[in-house]
């Protein structure tokens, strides 16, 4: 199977790897869908972006979407779901199938807990450690990242936002569990 559809208009400079299988002991990439990635993204080099993993309670593949900004070493695991003009900063980690809503930015060194949503036009900042969803519009900073403004989310925004964490796919625990034994 193709490992990942790169659109002709992407660029991925020479030593990102995209498309090796998911990290888990058990459960491999073998027949889970293919990594996409839409056209005006960049994915910069030592970017790492993996397939999802085959046996995830998650059907779902890795996906980036358009005109999104990949800097340098930017982690992306496996059935992570990044929408459009998303920014990611230096050696951000996103873990196993997080969603990052359009337009969100995420600073340098900042950690996503595995199934945590960051939401549309939100803000990480450098080095956090988030480990609950972010809402829309909103800035979270920190070691575990606490809310610093809550920025100007409409309430279409929020109601899609309350839409969302309630039809969340992965339990948290499903997900989360198996990556910690593994270390
Ligand atoms: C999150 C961010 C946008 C906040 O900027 P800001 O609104 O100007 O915030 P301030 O500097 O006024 O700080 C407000 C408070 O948050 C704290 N804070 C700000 N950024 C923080 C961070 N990254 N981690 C922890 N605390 C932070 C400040 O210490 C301050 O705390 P206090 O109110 O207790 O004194 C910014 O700090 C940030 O992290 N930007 C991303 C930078 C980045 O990754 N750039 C890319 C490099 S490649």
């Amino acid at each position: 199977m193709i490992p990942a559809y790169i659109h002709d208009e992407a660029v991925i400079h020479p030593l990102a790897s995209v498309g090796l299988p998911g990290d888990h002991r058990e459960m491999d990439s073998d027949g889970a869908p293919p990594i996409e990635i839409g056209a005006g993204t960049v994915v910069r080099e030592f970017c790492v972006i993996k397939r999802a993993l085959a046996g995830a309670p998650s059907a779902r593949g890795t996906t980036i979407g358009k005109d999104c900004l990949l800097m340098t070493a930017v982690h992306v695991y496996e059935g992570c779901c990044i929408g459009d003009c998303v920014e990611i900063n230096v050696r951000a980690t996103l873990c196993g199938y997080v969603d990052v809503m359009d337009g969100a930015r995420i600073g340098a060194g900042a950690i996503i807990h595995p199934g945590v949503t960051i939401g549309e036009g939100a803000l990480v900042g450098l080095g956090a450690a988030v480990i609950e969803d972010v809402p829309p519009e909103s800035v979270v900073v920190g070691n575990p990242a606490r809310t610093l403004r809550r920025g100007n989310a409409t309430p279409d925004q929020l109601e899609a936002w309350e839409h969302l964490c309630r039809r969340k796919p992965i339990p948290e625990s499903d997900i989360a569990f198996d990556m910690m034994e593994q270390s």
